[in-house]
This record gives structure tokens, C-alpha cells and sequence, in this order.
């Protein structure tokens, strides 16, 4: 079943027909929209194959072929139109339900607005076409609703004409010069607040800019407006690319699937990424909303001028724009950060990807439902493989490679090996090897021993690497991998900072002239996206704590550190019933505290300790129950440890008002609520002060997580302050499902009944349905199974709902591999109540298909 279902990458054929042009016409009604689409259809080449078209959930009225009733036959949602004509007018005439579109795919109803989603199938909900991203068309839209229910009429482009009509109803023409897929599509329709701006181009165009939010909220979209700006005036500074309308708007939505989607001139966002003030969002929500908001931006030249060829290269525009948007970051704020934050979504979630059924390469090979591909794989492993790139050509080189894409390639639908070949061409660098990262799926692990020679000076590093397990075409070819070294002595100098070519299955590297072992710094700033085999000891990861030249890599020690310790202590208790914390690991972190050189924001990063998911992720399988008690064990007896060091810090940091400062300040406020009720006073006193979100969420969060006397307290207090806000409850509807204690699934049922939650508005669903089976992690694996039905019972309703949205929430549940085989047969029941479900979505169907199998 799921073979016949699947459409493989080796089958894909150029349309037997184009499109060339479009003309839409929406008359919007809440329950009965009537669509008219007249195409300029163009046959491809010589055949007689009829036309056929994409369609899903329309009503049909007409369809029209020259001016006259055509003939035409409909069989799985696709209509087909049998014509010897080559060249031809076709005008199809659909009806939608918007305001019953639950899916959030085509156009649906966000809040009384009309908007829509058409990536990545969403085009064919609208009316019957061609949905494929290599069918370019020229779109004209003439959209007509109620003036006063919906005075900003919006599509892609620019505004040709404005209008009055009978029954107080109004309309709009835009048209749009760039020829674009289908998925780029956009139309909004409703009433908002706006905030404008201008941007002016390096060859002196002026763009209007423009932020639509819903009515009331105009004070928070300064800062979406100014990361735009930065945004327009970065990609032409680094990229050199410039904006190619004469209007850019972003429009904020609250019931949206993903973050933000980049129609052409007209991006759509969720709230989440828009919507910000000092007292509502935390420094994480600003440094999210620039990042998606450079993201779709600079999807307009990596996705929208050149676009993918088929839906297995979504990597082409998702892992280079992704690639785009941490550059972006890093060049205007802390590298080091930023890229520990990348570094952690590959370990945490894209490893985790890689071991489980969902494995795929970065260009997927066959797929059942294309919205399952929006994964941590193709978006973060694909922007890794394009960091590698840059890590083996060098800035200058990358660029020309850019630029010869863009020469070869400005209104194209092209493949990811189009995209390296630009980037060989121009640089003269051999990719051939290269490319492998793009099929092969899973993660590689690099094994490394060295040993040194004290007679002769010489260091020698043996590297190794072993394709993943899982099964792909490529499996055992090695892997081209820029593997990063940086070599310390005793004192903490660095004597040899590289990057080596690694090509072999095993390959030797020497270092001569040294009068003893070094401290190897190894894979530095995760130069390749695999896994490192290499036995440190704790004095090695003490120096390099201490002396790396990295600070990426002293963050990655303090990582390592505290991750064997709770390792050993999951061996210690299986052995002996007991356990011990190494002093050294204490005493690294209190230097580490301590060190006045440290940023502030790196420290916190160092002190936002492993969690449960994380650690999980490093081990073949686990013991849950061993791994829960070591964890609590090692960050209790580190926090004891650490007491007067964090204090002093806590306090020092509490008087500067900067994000680094709160960083600090909330890591060490976590370690210090988990020592003792002593610090109950801390956390109460920077929750009633706290002039800002990050602090006060931060208090609230060493509340929940340490289960403090006054927890309950402070969330019925931040409840009653907020509960108007959905955006600040999603914050408090997470805490509430994190929470760690055996009473709190039937609190989360009860909470789903709560005013401010909703089953159909995905960011609420995601807050406190998701981050229960995401982030807690104790309860949704308990023992007796209750974690793992509750979910499923939320399944079976967003099912129906909106499948998109279960089949993200779903993740935890079919990555089953590492648990014990009670656990394993606890999940596979729920699968199986799933797979039984007779309307089971393609979606949910994808996933626990292949789990089960
Ligand atoms: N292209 C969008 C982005 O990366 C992703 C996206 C937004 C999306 N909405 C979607 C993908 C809905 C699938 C379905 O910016
Ligand atoms: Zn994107």
C-alpha cells in the first residue's frame, strides 16, 4: 500500500503541458466562494496525452475550453481534458467552503480574514491546475469581497486597480510580473492594522513596506518592520541581492501550520513570528521573529527567482535559505550563539530523524505526503551540507558560485545538482565526491584515535568513518567531510587550528615537531553534520573547556562533560545502586562560572544543561528510569556544587538590561531554584518586578520546573494577567504540559477545555499538545502507558482536524527504536489504533506505516 501511494524521484517527468498565464477571479464568501481560473494552456512537445490537472476537495460549476463547454472526466481528484489543440484557453469555475477548511491548506478563515497556504499542494484546493513547481506562470488576480468586513483586498505583485461595487462590496487587481509556481500563490482579504516603511534599494528604487496585524496590535509589529529592513539591506551587502518589487507586505495570521510562508511580495506569518513587545515576548521570541522574517525574505531570491524543479529538491531553496537566514543571524549577533543553537537542533531532533523511520536523505527519494518533508533533514542537515560548501570553497568562492547560479538560472525551476554544479563551475573545486551528502540518508559516525610519540615529536589522528545503518542507494560510499582540528598544549596555545579533507573510509593525518600529546580539539564547530567517536577523558575536556579557541567548541565540552557524567552514573546505578559526581566536572564549572572573560551568553549556554530528549539521542538504547534518576542526580549535585558562583553571578547580572544579561541571569535562577527552597524568594521577587517577558517567564519556568511551593501561585497569577493574549498563554499552556509530575495529563485534558485553547488553531494545539509529547519527556513515557494513549486520543481528532498538524505533534511516538520493549509495545498498540482509523490522512497514514513496518 504505502509503495503504490508513494511518488518516487526517479519517476519524474517534465509536464506534458504548460501554463503560461493565469487569470483569477475570487468572489469571497465565507461558505460559498466561486473561483473562475482562465489559463493559457501551451502542449509540451509532440504527444497526444490529454491534459490533466491537479484538484482536491473543489466543487466544479464549469469548465471552459476556448469559450465553449469542454469535455472532461474526473477520477482521484484530478480532471482530465482530452484536446488536440496545442495551444489553448481553458477557464474553470470552482466553489470553496473557506470558513469549513480546517486543514489550513488552500483558502481558509484566520480570525474573520481570508487567507491562504498553497505550499505545497495547497494551489490545487483553489481551482484545478498544474501543481507542480516547474510549471511558471504570469498571475493577474481581480479578488472582490464586503468593504467593511474586509477593506485590504491583498495578492502577489503589484496593485493595478481599485474599485467600488454594488451591496457595499469592493474589489482589487494585482498583477504579478515574475512567473511563479503555483506554491507561491497568495490572497489575503480582511481588516487590519498596518504599519508602514521604505526601504531603499542600493540602485535607489524605493519599496514600500508594509505589516499587517490583526486590529490592536500595531504596536507590536515595530520590530517584525526593523528585521525587515536589516533583512533588505544584509542580502545586498553580503549576497549582493537586491529586492525586485515596488511592495513587500507581510501579513500576521494566528491559525497558521508552519512559521511563515514566502509568497511572492505578499509573505504570510504566523503571530508568533510577527508580534512583539517588551512585556509579551521574550529576547528568544525577537531573535525569532528577525530570523524567520530574514528567512522568507531571502527566500525571494533562494526559492521564488530560482525555484526547485519537483518537491524532491525542496532542499535547494529550504537548506540554502535556512543557511542564508543563520549567516544572517551570525552576522548580527554572536556567532558562536547562534551556531550552538544550530548545533543542537542537528543533535537533538535531526539525529533523531536519522534513526528513526522517518530517515530520509536531504532530497528525499519517495514521498507519500510532501508536507511531511518540511523536516529538521531537509531545512537543518541541508543548510549544514551548504555550510560545508562554504567551509571547503571559502567566502569569495561560495559567492561566485552564487552568482553563477543566479546567471545560469533567474527564473528557472531547477535541482540541487544544478545548484552544486554552479558552485563547482565557479569555484574549480571537484564536488563530485561532495555530492553524496545530498542521497545519502541517515548519519555518518567518524570514529578518531590518535596517539602521540614523544621520541619523535609526531602526532598522529586515525579518522574513520562508517556511512549510517539505514538503508539508501549510495550506503558505504564515503563521504567527503571538512573535518576541523585544532590542536592545544599543556599551557592551553593553539598549535594547529585546520580544517583536514576527510574522503576515505580511513585516512591518517601527522603532526610533527611537538614536545607533548596535544589536546585535540575534534570536528570543531561541527564542521560535518555526523557523529564523533572519541574516547576524551575528563581532564581533556576540562582543558578544552578552559582553552579552546572555540567558543563553540568550550560550549561542546561542557556538553560532553556533563553528558558522561550522567552516562557513568547510569552504569554506576545499573552496577552498584549508586552514584558519584566526579569533583573535576564540578570544579570546570565553576571555573567556567567564574570566568569573567566568558560572554555572559555563551555561559548561559553552558549552563542550559541536557535534557532528557537530548541525552536519549546520544545512546543506542536507554533505560529510562536509570537515565531520569542520573540526570537529576548529576545537575542536583552540580547545582549544590556551583551555589555561591551562581549566586554572585545571579546577582550581578540582575542589575544590566541586556538579552545576555537575562540569559545568564535565567540559566542561573534554574540551577538555583533546584538547590534549595532558599531561592524561593529569588524567583518570587523577579516575577513580581520583572518589567519584561524574559524575566518574568523565566521566574516561572524555575517555578514550574524545580516544582516549587509558590508554582501554582505565579501561574494563576500570570493566567489572570494574560489570558487575552493567546501568544503569551502558549507560553503558559507549555509550561503547564511540561510539567513533571504524575497528575498532569489529566490537568492537559482539562486545560483543552480551557476558554483560550483550541484543537483547530495549530499554534495552541503545538503548546500544549505538543510540547507534552516533545518536552515531557518522564511523563509522556510513563511506564503505564497513559502518555502515549493521551496523545493518541488528540490524534484521532486532529486527524480529521488538521492532518498536518498531527503529523508533526505524532514525532515522539514513532521514534520508538531506543525504549525498552514494554515501552516499544505500548506505542506500536497506539500506532496500530491509528493505522485502524478508517478516514486516516495521508499524513498520519506516511508515518505510521513506516513506523509499524
Ligand atoms: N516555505 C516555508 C518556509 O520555509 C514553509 C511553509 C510555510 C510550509 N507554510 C507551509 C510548508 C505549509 C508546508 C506547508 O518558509
Ligand atoms: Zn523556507
Amino acid at each position: 500500500m504505502s509503495q503504490q501511494m508513494a511518488k518516487f524521484l526517479k519517476d519524474y517527468q517534465a509536464p506534458d503541458f504548460n501554463i503560461t498565464h493565469i487569470s483569477l477571479n475570487f468572489n469571497l464568501e465565507a461558505a460559498a466562494t466561486r473561483v473562475s481560473a482562465r489559463s493559457r494552456v501551451l502542449r509540451s512537445g509532440e504527444h497526444g496525452a490529454p491534459l490533466v490537472l491537479d484538484g482536491d476537495d473543489l466543487t466544479l460549476i464549469s469548465v471552459r475550453l476556448n469559450g465553449q463547454p469542454a469535455e472532461f472526466s474526473q477520477a482521484q481528484g484530478q480532471l482530465s481534458i482530452a484536446t488536440a489543440l496545442n495551444e489553448f484557453e481553458l477557464e474553470i469555475v470552482t466553489q470553496l467552503d473557506p470558513a469549513a477548511n480546517s486543514s489550513l491548506e488552500g483558502l481558509y478563515m484566520s480570525d474573520g480574514a481570508y487567507c491562504t497556504q498553497c505550499e505545497a499542494e495547497g494551489f490545487r484546493r483553489i481551482t484545478y491546475f498544474l501543481d507542480r513547481p516547474d510549471v511558471l506562470a504570469r498571475y493577474d488576480v481581480r479578488i472582490e469581497a464586503d468593504k467593511q468586513l474586509f477593506p485590504f483586498l491583498l495578492s502577489n505583485g503589484n496593485l493595478m486597480d481599485t474599485g467600488d461595487l454594488a451591496e457595499g462590496r469592493h474589489y482589487a487587481c494585482w498583477q504579478d510580473p515574475f512567473p511563479k509556481p503555483a506554491y507561491l500563490f497568495a490572497l489575503v482579504a480582511g481588516d487590519f492594522d498596518l504599519l508602514e516603511d521604505e526601504f531603499v534599494t542600493r540602485s535607489q528604487r524605493p519599496v514600500k513596506l508594509q505589516v499587517f496585524v490583526d486590529k490592536g496590535n500595531l504596536h507590536k509589529a515595530d520590530h517584525a518592520m526593523a528585521s525587515l529592513k536589516k533583512s533588505m539591506a544584509w542580502d545586498e551587502s553580503r549576497f549582493g541581492l537586491e529586492y525586485d518589487l515596488d511592495i513587500y507586505m507581510i501579513v500576521a495570521v494566528d491559525f497558521f501550520n508552519m512559521g511563515a510562508m514566502e509568497n511572492k511580495g505578499l509573505n504570510i506569518f504566523n503571530t508568533k513570528y510577527v508580534l512583539a513587545d517588551k512585556m509579551t515576548a521574550t529576547d528568544e521570541d525577537y531573535h525569532g521573529i528577525e530570523s524567520v522574517v530574514g528567512h522568507e525574505y531571502f527566500h525571494n531570491w533562494t526559492g521564488n527567482r530560482v525555484t526547485c524543479r519537483d518537491w524532491f529538491q525542496l532542499s535547494l531553496k529550504e537548506g540554502l535559505t535556512v543557511f542564508r537566514d543563520q549567516e544572517f543571524s551570525s552576522d548580527l549577533g554572536s556567532r558562536a550563539v547562534n551556531r550552538i543553537h544550530a548545533i543542537k537542533v542537528i543533535k537533538n531532533q535531526q539525529f533523531a530523524e536519522d534513526s528513526g523511520p522517518m530517515a530520509h536523505p536531504i532530497r528525499p527519494e519517495s514521498v507519500i505526503e510532501m508536507n511531511n518533508f518540511y523536516t529538521v533533514t531537509v531545512y537543518n542537515k541541508g543548510a549544514e551540507v551548504i555550510r560545508m560548501l562554504h567551509t571547503l570553497l571559502g567566502e569569495a568562492a561560495f559567492q561566485a558560485g552564487m552568482k553563477c547560479y543566479f546567471e545560469r538560472h533567474d527564473g528557472q525551476a531547477v535541482t540541487c545538482d544544478d545548484f552544486v554544479q554552479a558552485m563547482q563551475d565557479a569555484s574549480g573545486v571537484d564536488l563530485s565526491q561532495f555530492r553524496l551528502w545530498y542521497s545519502q540518508a541517515g548519519t555518518p559516525v567518524v570514529t578518531v584515535s590518535d596517539s602521540f610519540d614523544a621520541t619523535s615529536g609526531r602526532y598522529s589522528l586515525k579518522i574513520t568513518q562508517q556511512p549510517s545503518s539505514s538503508v539508501n542507494a549510495d550506503a558505504g560510499q564515503p563521504l567527503h567531510i571538512p573535518f576541523a582540528l585544532e590542536l592545544l598544549d599543556a599551557q592551553g596555545r593553539s598549535l594547529v587550528n585546520r580544517v583536514l579533507d576527510v574522503k576515505e573510509s580511513q585516512q591518517s593525518f601527522e603532526f610533527e615537531g611537538l614536545t607533548q600529546a596535544p589536546v585535540p580539539s575534534l570536528l570543531q564547530d561541527f564542521s560535518a553534520p555526523v557523529k564523533l567517536n572519541y574516547d576524551f577523558s575528563i581532564e581533556q575536556l576540562v582543558h578544552l573547556l578552559r582553552f579552546a579557541s572555540s567558543e563553540v567548541a568550550r560550549w561542546e565540552a561542557s556538553v560532553s562533560l556533563v553528558s558522561q557524567a550522567i552516562w557513568h552514573n547510569v552504569a554506576q546505578l545499573q552496577r552498584h545502586g549508586s552514584m558519584l559526581l566526579d569533583p573535576r566536572v564540578a570544579e570546570a564549572f565553576r571555573g567556567a562560572i567564574l570566568d569573567a572573560d566568558l560572554d555572559p551568553a555563551l555561559l548561559a549556554e553552558i549552563l542550559s544543561l541536557p535534557s532528557a530528549s537530548a541525552l536519549i539521542e546520544q545512546a543506542e538504547s536507554v533505560e529510562l528510569d536509570a537515565l531520569a534518576l542520573a540526570r537529576e542526580f548529576v545537575l542536583d549535585t552540580l547545582a549544590v556544587a556551583c551555589e555561591d558562583e551562581l549566586l554572585a553571578r545571579y546577582r550581578e547580572q540582575a542589575s544590566l538590561d541586556c538579552a545576555a544579561a537575562r540569559a545568564l541571569k535565567n540559566a542561573c535562577l534554574g540551577w538555583l531554584s533546584r538547590v534549595s527552597p532558599v531561592h524561593e524568594a529569588l524567583v518570587l521577587s523577579q516575577f513580581n518586578t520583572a518589567d519584561n517577558m524574559t524575566d518574568a517567564l523565566g521566574a516561572l519556568q524555575a517555578a514550574n520546573g524545580a516544582e516549587l511551593d509558590c508554582r501554582d501561585e505565579l501561574m494563576a497569577a500570570f493566567e489572570a494577567k494574560w489570558h487575552d493574549t493567546p501568544l503569551v498563554m502558549d507560553k503558559w499552556f507549555a509550561l503547564q504540559a511540561t510539567q513533571n509530575v504524575p497528575e498532569v495529563i489529566d490537568r492537559i485534558k482539562a486545560l483543552t477545555q480551557h476558554p483560550g485553547f483550541s484543537f483547530s488553531n495549530p499554534n495552541r494545539v503545538r503548546s500544549l499538545i505538543g510540547s507534552f509529547a516533545a518536552a515531557n519527556t518522564y511523563q509522556f513515557h510513563r511506564m503505564d502507558a497513559k502518555g502515549y494513549e493521551f496523545i493518541t486520543d488528540c490524534l484521532v481528532e486532529l486527524n480529521s482536524l488538521n492532518p498536518q498538524v498531527a503529523a508533526r505533534i505524532i514525532t515522539p511516538l514513532i521514534q520508538l527504536g531506543k525504549f525498552d520493549s514494554a515501552r516499544q509495545a505500548s506505542m506500536r498498540a497506539c500506532l496500530q489504533r491509528l493505522l485502524a482509523l478508517p478516514d486516516l490522512s495521508k499524513d498520519l497514514f506516511e508515518k505510521v506505516s513506516k513506523a509499524l513496518a
